[in-house]
């Protein structure tokens, strides 16, 4: 394919990056009465706002010819079937199967994958009724109350967003996540529960990853203290994992193991077993309700026009920022509190996706590619950082998520929040002049009170948090993040920059108990140093 840099649509949205540059949105209003109704669309029970964006016509028709160029249509027809997509790994990317319905078909070196999804779907549903209806007994005899989700990254933070955005619908044992290798995180978490009522789900597509096998070795450990025999272990450990030998070499009876496949990136993995925390938590119905509702949104990306294709004028849109109006960062603020965790969610997906300086065919990247995203629930964060957002010198282009409808009695609040969302959009894209400024300020402060607008932002509404919007609102992220990979030339689905440092953690890991002589750089050795002379294990 071409050098994204020689299509002629991206040489032309600099061009008309040059003359339409300075234009403000508020002209662009002002100019088309219709604009925000006709840079609208609703999906099923959401509804995308992206009128507040700084574009007009011409340069979405320049962005829609960009992506008729990168063969978005030809990508994305690819991405619904036995593709190899991750070329650098030689595996499809075939996540969008673990949703579809049984009757779908999606063939991959031959064969129809979906048969072996709708199985391990069928597993799932009955060992989460079991630990749901108490008939699932711990060592000692009583039922579950507590399961700890013990994964990382891709194996947890997907279950623990989805978790707790879904927590109104929450009916079964409470559900918890421990990730970090930090032994504060399990350390804390355990003190709180008890051996006999907790089941531990180890959640790894390698079933190798450092973080995880200590603190799943650190949880049976607690259990065997807990008054557990060796033998009880399987009533509390199952297994989510594409490695059956290593989930048998830990100790957990492979009986107990519900498996996904290596064409299951691990951070587009929450719809495989590795959802199975959510399924725990609100039962497997509404998990098919998140898969539905998610394969809704995989169909409009697949047989949509690009021109209303909320995941296509997504990325486009992010594409314009990020590599002609010198967007570095994007925001994610959702004015939902269950929604907590989509930002960090969504770090992963699109930083690990789209953080890579390479073209798939190995040539270095002369252009910016994915954003650093980031952000908050509001209004939180309007206390925190929005200062940035409306009067500091950088674009940060937001996007604002949003539910019509509280999962709480308390509509009051929800009417206040929901004015402080539209408000903060509001403010971000009019800004404030210095001449109107200065009808109700100083001459001296008017200029500290200016805000000069032009700040784009998307505006995406739930009718309510239920599991179908939440699946179609990630899959729409995922698919954003696909196109944006595909513009920018670039494999979205490996991750060989977390390599280096898990690499170099196993060399460095003796120095904390024994010098290394001058085998490292001197940082390293000196931080070493400084930790075996004052760590406490080394001198009582
Ligand atoms: O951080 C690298 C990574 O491989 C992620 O891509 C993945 O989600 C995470 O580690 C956890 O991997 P696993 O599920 O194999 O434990």
């Amino acid at each position: 394919m071409k050098k994204l840099t020689s299509c002629t649509a991206w040489r032309e949205l600099g061009e008309y990056r040059r003359s339409f540059g300075a234009v403000h949105m508020r002209e662009l209003f002002a100019a088309d009465l219709q604009r925000a109704s006709r840079f609208s669309s609703t999906f099923e029970g959401l509804f995308l706002d992206y009128s507040k964006n700084r574009i007009d016509d011409d340069g979405l028709a320049l962005l829609l010819q960009l992506a008729l160029e990168r063969d978005i249509p030809g990508a994305i027809a690819k991405s619904f079937t036995g593709n190899r997509l991750n070329v650098t790994e030689q595996r499809a990317v075939l996540h969008t199967a673990l949703r579809a319905p049984a009757t779908e078909r999606v063939i991959l070196d031959g064969t129809d994958v979906v048969p072996a999804v709708h199985q391990v779907l069928g597993r799932l549903a009955v060992f989460s009724q079991k630990v749901r209806d108490g008939s699932w007994l711990g060592f000692s005899g009583l039922p579950i109350r507590d399961v700890v989700n013990i994964g990382i990254g891709g194996s947890h933070l997907g279950p623990q967003m989805v978790t707790t955005a879904l927590r109104d619908f929450a009916d079964g044992p409470a559900v918890h996540f421990v990730s970090n290798i930090d032994g504060a995180d399990i350390h804390s978490r355990l003190q709180t529960l008890n051996p006999a009522s907790t089941l531990f789900i180890v959640a790894s597509k390698s079933f190798g990853t450092q973080e995880t096998m200590t603190n799943a070795a650190t949880a049976r450990s607690w259990l065997l203290d807990g008054g557990a025999t060796a033998a009880d272990v399987e009533r509390h450990f199952v297994a989510v994992s594409t490695n059956a030998e290593k989930v048998a070499a830990f100790g957990i009876d492979t009986e107990n193991m519900f498996g996904f496949w290596d064409w299951v990136g691990g951070r587009y993995s929450l719809w495989s077993a590795i959802g199975l925390p959510i399924i725990l938590s609100v039962g497997f119905e509404r998990f098919e309700q998140l898969l539905a509702g998610a394969h809704a949104m995989d169909r409009h990306f697949r047989d949509s026009e690009l021109h209303e294709n909320w995941p296509v004028l997504m990325a486009l849109l992010g594409v314009w920022y990020n590599n002609f109006l010198g967007a570095e960062t994007c925001a994610v603020l959702p004015y939902a509190e269950q929604l907590r965790w989509l930002p960090e969610y969504l770090q992963q997906a699109d930083m690990e996706s789209n953080g890579k300086h390479t073209t798939v065919d190995g040539d270095l990247i002369d252009y910016h590619t994915g954003p650093v995203v980031w952000g908050s629930p509001g209004t939180n964060s309007q206390h925190a950082y929005f200062q940035l957002l409306h009067q500091g010198s950088r674009l940060v282009p937001a996007d604002f998520i949003a539910v019509v409808n509280p999962g709480h009695p308390l509509r009051e609040h929800h009417d206040l929040l929901l004015a402080n969302c539209f408000a903060q959009s509001e403010a971000l894209m009019l800004g404030r002049s210095l001449e109107e400024t200065r009808q109700h300020s100083s001459a001296e402060l008017a200029p500290h009170r200016t805000f000069a607008g032009n700040r784009p932002s998307n505006t995406i509404l739930l009718q309510q948090l239920d599991p179908r919007a939440l699946g179609s609102l990630v899959a729409l992220y995922e698919h954003k993040i696909f196109v944006q990979g595909i513009i920018w030339g670039i494999n979205s689905f490996d991750q060989w920059g977390v390599e280096l440092g898990k690499q170099l953690a196993g060399e460095i890991l003796p120095g904390l108990n024994q010098p290394l002589g001058s085998s490292r750089n001197p940082s390293t050795l000196q931080l070493l140093d400084y930790c075996r002379n004052k760590s406490r294990k080394n001198n009582n």
